[in-house]
């Protein structure tokens, strides 16, 4: 049986080329203890590398929610959850650089709008309708690329690509080794534990 209780212990922030960053998460539809104690480790998890946002696919969850404090320490700043995240009305473009806690050690400027309107809910089961504007907005942009699969790499222009290609060789030579030697569970695997948490809360 899933024991959903032993994978909240063992969440770890997953890292490029890890399959789980490339799935397209589904929308939740009930929120119950387990997935608050999901939130709360994602927090840590964030705090303890330094990242100001963190989507569930980067901790290997496949649901539709990520979390973001623009000023990446705890007790500071705001910390919000966003649930079934909708991204509209883009408006403006703004150039910026970006990092990503899947990525380490990777930077690229990646253009986003400057100001969006973000359709969610948050733990409390209550609806979000709110614009965000500046390095909240670009956060919430990485974040529901995540969602969908998609990494600040795939934005960034072929030269700027070629330049950090050392680097991400370095971790799918990383990750590969690691998944040789069992200490990243097969792909098979991996996905049937997805199957479990998509039909749990999906
Ligand atoms: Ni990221």
């Amino acid at each position: 049986m899933f024991d959903i209780a032993a994978e909240i212990e063992k969440l770890s922030i997953v890292l490029y080329p890890h399959p789980s960053l490339r799935h397209q998460a589904k929308a939740i539809r009930r929120v119950d203890v387990e997935l608050r104690n999901i939130i709360a480790r994602m927090f840590d998890l964030m705090y303890e590398h330094r990242g100001v946002g963190l989507a569930a696919t980067q901790v290997n969850i496949p649901l539709r929610l990520f979390i973001v404090n623009p000023s990446g320490r705890r007790g500071e700043g705001q910390e919000s959850v966003f649930i079934n995240p909708v991204v509209s009305r883009p408006r403006g473009n703004d150039e910026d650089e970006e990092g990503c806690l899947s990525l380490p050690g990777i930077y690229g400027n990646v253009v986003r709008s400057k100001t969006i309107r973000v359709n969610a809910y948050d733990l409390t089961g209550k609806e979000v309708d709110q614009e965000f504007t500046g390095f909240e907005a670009r956060i919430i942009q990485h974040e529901t690329d995540h969602l969908n699969g998609m990494l600040f790499i795939d934005r960034l222009s072929e030269g700027a690509l070629r330049e950090l290609e050392d680097g991400i060789s370095e971790l799918v030579v990383d990750f590969e080794s690691r998944q040789r030697t069992g200490a990243i569970p097969a792909n098979e695997s991996l996905a049937k534990r997805l199957g479990d948490l998509e039909s749990r809360y999906c």
